[in-house]
């Protein structure tokens, strides 16, 4: 058996990540361009400089402070800030298409930065040189065969939505998206097939990727912007499958595992409960509702949801296509509030006694990948796609150049042979395998850049002293064979 024919080999980005050129060709400011890097390591957090009312500065952690009524997120110039150069893509995007051709990708995944498109976000016109930049970039995947996979959103709310509008809390909001959907869809319906709409929908509930003021302390407010996603992204669905029947749009969540710790009952219902940070999206957005123990939890709390005529159906005809996932770490569930936690992605975990970790805390366990292929397989019974995976780590460049990472190696190799069982032995339809940043790429979490995921190294460091060269990784040789033997050579 094996993996299908037409099998995804390929690889993942985000526009805030990997492009840089954050002003360049009329591009506006996304809230990514205002956040400053940090280190995991030693839990300084990534942060924004805001302009506050009676003009002076102050940083804040970007997830964990509010931002304050009439304060600006801004640029401030003696601040460094990786999104602004990333890794380059800009202005490397023959040659880093060339190296994935090389590799034998049959697949890339990347977002459109919707300030490329729209500056601001409330324009009515598009920014002309932006769709031309992504333009070039298709045109130079299919030159090589290698199918597009675009995300729509991947983190990066133009800033001035924020700051005018309060982010997705304003159903305006929901129009400005659309008209962004509809032009690039527009544009692009002949080049691209494949589309996400929100990445890791689960995880936008701050500032950063909602846009909203008083995000920790208006729980309300919170529930009220996530209705608006869902909806914007059901009418992605529905808009995309009227501009081309071809489209397949799908849902994009970080889903993995969370065991309880032991027999309990209270470990068992408490797993189910922080399971429900990754059902409630994939229940309302495959399933077409919300489903009931969320309307009890707002009640209760005394959240009273704007829902305008025509919602529901919407939320009805626009479910998805098929599944994207990213996947990484897993956790444990438990009533013991001392029970040891570690880092993971985008929030805490419970430790693992039975898993090792990389150096940033992040639980490494190949098999909890079969179990949620399964989990997410049996539930809705669509296509799945893992559209992120990956070892984040810390890379030595040989005084020859090379790079040996067999870590990386080991990683991806027991993942696939877990995937592999999925397909095989269980019967997931898997559509493909997207590892993250498989060419180096600024960290969502930390803003390192010594925190890799590529194939490809890119020299750049932390501070953004660098050449930006390519090199080829050990990692890079090895996928090269899995891609070319559709998973059977690992
Ligand atoms: C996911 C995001 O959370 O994990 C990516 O979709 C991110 O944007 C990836 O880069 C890995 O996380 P990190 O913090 O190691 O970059």
């Amino acid at each position: 058996m094996g993996f299908k024919e037409g099998f995804f080999w390929g690889g993942a980005t985000a526009a805030n990540q990997y492009e840089g050129g954050y002003l360049s060709g009329g591009k506006g400011l996304a809230i990514q361009d205002v956040i400053t890097g940090g280190d995991g390591r030693n839990n300084i957090p990534r942060r924004m400089a805001l302009k506050l009312a009676d003009g002076s500065t102050k940083f804040i952690d970007r997830r964990g402070t509010e931002v304050p009524d009439g304060a600006v997120p801004y640029v401030d110039e003696n601040t460094y800030y990786p999104s602004h150069v990333a890794t380059d893509f800009y202005h490397h995007y023959k040659e880093d298409i060339a190296l994935f051709a090389e590799m034998g990708f049959k697949s890339f995944r990347l977002s459109i930065n919707w300030t490329r498109i729209f500056p601001n976000g409330d324009e009515k016109e598009p920014n002309e040189k932006g769709l031309q930049f992504y333009d070039d970039i298709f045109d130079e995947m299919l030159k090589y065969g290698i199918e597009p996979q675009v995300t729509i959103v991947h983190f990066d709310l133009p800033l001035h939505l924020a700051t005018e509008y309060d982010g997705w809390y304003n159903r305006k909001t929901i129009d400005f998206y659309m008209n962004y959907v509809e032009t690039i869809f527009n544009r692009y319906k002949n080049k691209v097939k494949y589309w996400l709409t929100f990445n890791e929908i689960n995880f936008c509930k701050d500032y950063t990727n909602l846009g909203i003021t008083e995000a920790l302390s208006r729980p309300d407010k919170v529930a009220q912007a996530v209705h608006h996603l869902l909806v914007a992204a059901a009418k992605t669905v529905i808009r995309g499958h009227e501009i081309n029947p071809d489209f397949m749009i799908g849902m994009m969540i970080n889903y993995s595992e969370i065991y309880p710790e032991d027999c309990n009952p209270e470990n068992m219902w408490k797993r189910i409960t922080e399971k429900r940070l990754r059902t409630f999206y994939t229940d309302v957005q495959n399933k077409g509702f919300y489903p009931e123990w969320k309307l009890i939890e707002y009640k209760n709390a005394g959240i009273e949801l704007k829902m305008e005529e025509g919602d529901l159906e919407t939320l009805k005809a626009g479910t998805v296509d098929y599944i994207g996932f990213s996947y990484y770490s897993t956790s444990v569930a438990t009533v013991n509030v001392d029970a040891k936690r570690t880092a993971s992605n985008l929030e805490s975990a419970v430790k693992n006694p039975y898993l090792k970790a990389n150096d940033w805390g992040w639980q490494i366990d190949p098999v909890g990948l079969r179990i949620v292929l399964n989990e997410l397989w049996d539930r809705y019974h669509k296509p799945l796609w893992i559209v992120e995976n990956g070892l984040g780590a810390i890379d030595n460049v040989e005084e020859d150049g090379s790079i040996h990472d067999p870590y990386r190696i080991d990683y991806m190799k027991q993942h696939i042979i877990e995937m592999k069982k999925a397909v095989d032995e269980d019967g997931v339809d898997l559509m493909g395998y997207m590892p993250w940043g498989c060419i180096d790429v600024v960290s969502a979490g930390t803003g390192e850049m010594r925190k890799r995921y590529g194939f490809i190294y890119v020299d750049m460091d932390d501070d953004g002293n660098g050449d930006l060269h390519r090199a080829r990784k050990d990692s890079f040789y090895w996928y090269q064979k899995v891609c070319q033997s559709n998973g059977e050579e690992l």
